[in-house]
């Protein structure tokens, strides 16, 4: 589902594009990402309001510097450049830009002169983030400086063409008043319309999907009991009933007693179609005396798509499979940089089948994870499903280092189920991403009741992250750390050392495998 007089965002490659999507979104206003070398058929074809041309690493003067096609600046619909897309504008309509002699990095103040209209009511000095190594010497012809920092241009525009360019980053919460200046663009300048809504989002979504399955065809989907692939089945459900057949699988990996809970959830409370499949053996026996962590993830993903392939034949013939792809997944597979490189393979449950011809049913393909979250809400989804951390498709087999095996599972979902009660107990649940329980398989002494004990090891997890691609450990109050590390030694067989894990990421990744 797509709204129009909505924004358009042309990627540069910055790393903050995305912030810029979600920024917008939160304001009510629909966005989506295209590469900024779209033909520009595409950009007029979503009817938007304006267009917002992102940053990027590259420098105009590079050999392959990325650029759009310059008729975007004179299709009559507003334009905000940010950053490389400032530099963009300015050398692409006669300005010049150039390398700077001080690389600007971090937070600066910015002084507003000459009446902007971009940054109207913005008190002067105000501090804002930087990020960029060229600047701009000469403005392009029609253009006036609206904004400068000590060193260099940081705003301009040239308000009869509508087109407006700020150096540094109003989507980073480090500029102060950066929502004030993407509101001022949205809503005065563009007069874009805020119906970017969850219950508008339901509502047209369902008829869409009602409209494209008709009244005879079956779907299928692969339940994880996670908040993405439940939003999708519900979605589907709403519009096509017990024609959509769930089948959630226990691959043994699960957390502790989540096949059981989440199964009668998503039967009883929610009514949904669901077939559980108890499959953990299977997956078991593909594990034993791997240790690689890709490895494991193939093992389970191809074993996982096995499962699913026979319990979809045994169930019927089916002609769409739906699934819980999100707007990340999305843009990632069709950005400016490529995919960017594979640091560990996401195999989400539910891959898609290789045998089997489906047409696809992706209702939330346009959504991010707090979007998805915000539609669950609207659907009236149980909060154990809304507010439940990620999990890895691959489960607990990539929080088993080393071999996985039904003994070293077991530990692990007893000292994982002690650090989610507490967590929760003690408020932190739902102010954490993500907060659990790592197997090593380190060895260590330790005294139990006077005997010399000689155990496994338990990291605890626990970050902050707003969608995983970054994220920072959670400073945990030390008697909660405490109580955590007591309950697990002496309630876990098999463990006598817990330690806390203090690294972000990057450079460290999340989960540890
Ligand atoms: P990392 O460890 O890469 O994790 O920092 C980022 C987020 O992705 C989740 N994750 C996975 N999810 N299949 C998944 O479906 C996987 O193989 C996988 N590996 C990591 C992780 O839990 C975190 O939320």
């Amino acid at each position: 589902m797509r709204p129009t007089r909505g924004i358009v965002i042309l990627d540069f490659g910055g790393q903050y594009t995305q912030l810029i999507a979600r920024r917008v979104r939160e304001q009510s206003v629909f966005s989506t990402i295209l590469p900024c070398h779209v033909p520009i058929e595409q950009v007029v074809a979503l009817e938007p309001a304006g267009i917002i041309l992102s940053g990027g690493p590259a420098s105009v003067y590079d050999a392959n510097a990325p650029f759009c096609d310059p008729n975007i600046l004179s299709l009559g619909k507003p334009v905000l450049g940010i950053c490389y897309g400032l530099q963009w504008i300015a050398h692409q309509l006669g300005g010049k830009v150039e390398s700077a002699t001080r690389r600007e990095y971090g937070p600066a103040e910015l002084i507003i002169e000459n009446g902007s209209r971009l940054l109207a009511g913005i008190p002067s000095p105000v501090r804002i983030w930087n990020s960029h190594g060229d600047e701009v010497v000469n403005l392009p012809p029609g253009f006036r400086t609206v904004g400068v920092t000590a060193t260099a241009v940081a705003a301009i525009e040239n308000a009869e063409r509508n087109i407006y360019a700020v150096q540094f980053h109003p989507e980073v919460r480090h500029t102060e008043r950066g929502t004030d200046l993407l509101r001022t663009f949205l809503f005065s300048i563009c007069r874009a319309q805020p119906n970017w809504d969850p219950r508008t989002f339901v509502e047209r979504t369902v008829e869409e999907i009602r409209a494209r399955v008709g009244g005879r065809d079956r779907a299928l989907c692969a339940l994880s009991g996670g908040v993405d692939s439940t939003v999708a089945a519900e979605l589907v459900h709403r519009a096509i009933g017990d024609r959509l057949v769930c089948v959630f699988v226990n691959n043994g990996l699960l957390r502790q007693d989540e096949f059981g809970s989440t199964l009668s959830l998503l039967q009883e409370r929610l009514a949904l179609n669901v077939v559980g499949v108890d499959a953990p053996e299977r997956f078991l026996g593909r594990l034993r005396g791997v240790t690689d962590p890709e490895e494991k993830r193939r093992r389970i993903g191809a074993e996982f798509i096995r499962v699913f392939e026979e319990e979809a034949r045994k169930l019927g013939v089916f002609r769409f499979l739906v699934q819980g792809t999100l707007y990340p997944d999305v843009i990632e597979s069709v950005s400016v940089r490529g995919p960017s490189a594979t640091i560990k393979t996401h195999h989400n449950v539910g891959g898609l089948p290789t045998q089997m011809q489906f047409e696809l049913i992706e209702p939330s393909r346009e959504l991010f994870k707090d979007e998805v979250r915000r539609m669950g809400d609207e659907l009236g989804l149980p909060e154990e499903i809304l507010q439940r951390h990620p999990f890895p498709g691959p489960g607990l087999a990539v929080r088993v280092l080393g071999e996985v095996t039904s003994e070293r599972l077991a530990m692990l979902r007893a000292a994982d189920d002690i650090v989610f009660q507490e967590v929760k107990r003690a408020g932190f649940y739902l102010h954490l991403w993500q907060a659990f329980a790592v197997l090593l398989p380190v060895q260590s002494v330790g005294v139990m009741g006077d005997q010399r004990s000689y155990g496994y090891t338990v990291a605890v997890r626990a970050v902050h992250s707003e969608d995983g691609m970054t994220a920072d450990w959670a400073r945990l109050p030390a008697d909660l750390l405490e109580r955590l590390a007591t309950r697990i030694v002496n309630e876990v067989p098999g463990i006598s050392r817990v330690v806390y894990d203090i690294s972000s990421k990057p450079p460290s990744t999340i989960e540890w495998e």
